[in-house]
């Protein structure tokens, strides 16, 4: 089996039974502000695209490439699918071209033509990727491979019990907005990155350590950052408290946790596996090491490269024409009415203060989540405060963009001041703004708030429901307790277990007593 790096957590799989191509993405995402790091662009992608099998692991944009996909992929490629609640990412894939699927069943084995077997396993709540996240599970004469992406199960035994794994490719580095864009002073900015940072290797350690696979991959990210005013988003000097680290960074930190098989492949590197856990590994630079050592230099001519591209994405997003709050009105409205669970989970208003073009004159308008209105801002308490540039929120209308997470948040084009914890309602209801999504998204949590999930365990001197109220990760293997606080290591997210109360989001009571 051979992998070839085609940049970020797009790979090319090629097999004697058919090949593979995963998550082309090569034009910047979420308002010009994420490339792919290192550059992909260069690659021949004329070849590359002609494969027998595409498969998108979700639809955010740096795994989705809408442009890249109907320019470079083969209209012949058969679309290997995730079984996910909506249609959106078939009907975003026909309407490139693509008329060949194969809709899987989520953790089903299938085997395909010439013995290629593949196994894709979707994650389905409205806090997964835009509606839906997902892993590509490959074997061909006993070699296998996961890759993992974004995706974050509970845990792999599903596919620990499928076999050794002889490759596993998983994200590493930070992919969101967090804790960059809030008002903070910039030493609690650092310190919460910081954290940020650690807890993402904690996570990847322990994914790595679930599946033993003999060589490991850091895939999917960092992003890099090429518009002057995002630029200092970019780790290029091993500040821990960046939450973008790299590979070469992954490789480091590995190490100190024993970590000895890591492999990194850079666009257009190529590992051959072999099924006694062999691998030969080239790639495109003759020193790794000094690749990454002239990363700045690298960032800085890529970004010479793209300037023309961000500034033509700018000039595009202006739309003097649309009455933002009038048109804010009309479409969120509607959904507002609606909701139940995610208007009563954000519990307050959000407030949107609007940058004009003159960089100084500020429209305030309220998502009034209580009163189910958006009207001008009237001097009240808000739950959430974001504060961005109107031509964004000009375009996201202009375009009917559904998802605001998947556009302007990721964009980190923004600021945001917060009373009190975060709240994933508030960004659950973003990514929703279509009735289809939206439905699902109520019917979910309705389900999840419904399920008495009645099995406790004993962790330390505390008896506690056996599954994390946030995604039920078994707390039996992600909880830790220390005094009256229980973690889960799974994203972080800290209980009061005298009171019960969530300490790191509104709701997700967790039922606990001590043992005696
Ligand atoms: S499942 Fe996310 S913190 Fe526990």
């Amino acid at each position: 089996m051979r992998v070839t790096g085609t940049g970020h957590a797009s790979m090319r799989i090629d097999t004697a039974a058919g090949s593979i191509l995963t998550d082309p993405w090569v034009n910047p995402a979420y308002f010009a502000s994420w490339f792919p790091f290192p550059d992909n662009s260069q690659l021949d992608w004329e070849t590359l695209g002609q494969v027998d099998y595409l498969y998108v692991s979700h639809l955010h944009r740096d795994h989705f490439d809408a442009a890249h996909l109907k320019r470079f992929i083969s209209k012949k490629a058969t679309v290997l699918l995730p079984e996910y609640p909506t249609s959106e990412l078939e009907d975003e894939l026909r309407e490139l071209g693509f008329t060949s699927f194969i809709r899987t069943k989520s953790e089903e084995v299938m085997e395909l033509d010439g013995g290629l077997k593949i196994m894709i396993q979707a994650l389905t709540s409205p806090t997964d990727g835009p509606i839906g996240d997902s892993s590509l599970w490959v074997e061909y004469d006993g070699i296998r491979l996961l890759n993992q992406n974004d995706a974050r199960p509970t845990d792999l035994a599903l596919f620990a019990e499928l076999g050794h794994v002889h490759a596993h490719m998983l994200q590493f580095s930070g992919a969101i907005w967090y804790p960059m864009v809030y008002e903070l002073p910039e030493s609690a900015k650092r310190a919460f990155g910081k954290q940020k940072r650690e807890r993402q290797y904690d996570r990847t350690w322990r994914y790595i350590d679930d599946l033993k696979a003999s060589h490991v991959f850091p895939i999917a990210g960092p992003p890099c950052f090429l518009d002057d005013s995002l630029w200092q988003f970019n780790d290029i000097h091993g500040d821990e408290g960046n939450i973008f680290p790299d590979q070469h960074d992954f490789l480091r930190e590995y190490a100190k946790v024993g970590g000895t098989n890591g492999v990194v492949l850079l666009p257009g590197s190529v590992s051959e596996l072999t099924v006694d856990g062999g691998i030969t590994t080239t790639h495109p630079v003759a020193d790794l090491d000094e690749f990454f050592a002239n990363k700045e230099q690298h960032l800085r001519d890529y970004q010479a490269r793209q300037r023309p591209v961000i500034e033509a994405a700018k000039a595009s997003w202006r739309h003097p024409e649309i009455d933002v709050l009038k048109e804010m009105k009309h479409r969120i409205e509607p959904l507002l009415e609606e909701s139940i669970y995610l208007a009563k989970g954000v519990g307050g208003p959000v407030r949107f203060d609007l940058v004009g073009y003159d960089g100084e004159s500020v429209e305030s308008i309220l998502v009034d989540f209580p009163g189910k209105q958006v009207r001008p801002y009237a001097d009240e308490k808000v739950r959430y405060r974001f504060r961005t540039e109107r031509a964004l929120v000009e375009h996201l209308l202009h375009t009917g963009e559904v998802d605001w997470v998947n556009s302007l948040f990721l964009s980190c084009r923004f600021s945001a001041a917060r009373i009190g914890q975060y709240n994933e309602f508030v960004y659950a209801f973003f990514k929703c703004l279509s009735e289809e999504r939206l439905q699902y998204a109520e019917g979910w949590y309705d389900e999840h708030e419904r399920a008495v999930d009645a099995e406790d365990i004993t962790i330390g001197d505390w008896v506690v429901q056996r599954r994390c109220p946030h995604l039920k990760a078994d707390l039996s293997r992600f909880g830790i307790v220390e005094g009256n606080q229980l973690t889960c290591q799974l994203h972080g997210w800290k209980f009061d277990l005298s009171s019960g109360r969530c300490l790191t989001s509104v709701g997700h009571q967790i039922r606990a007593h001590r043992a005696d």
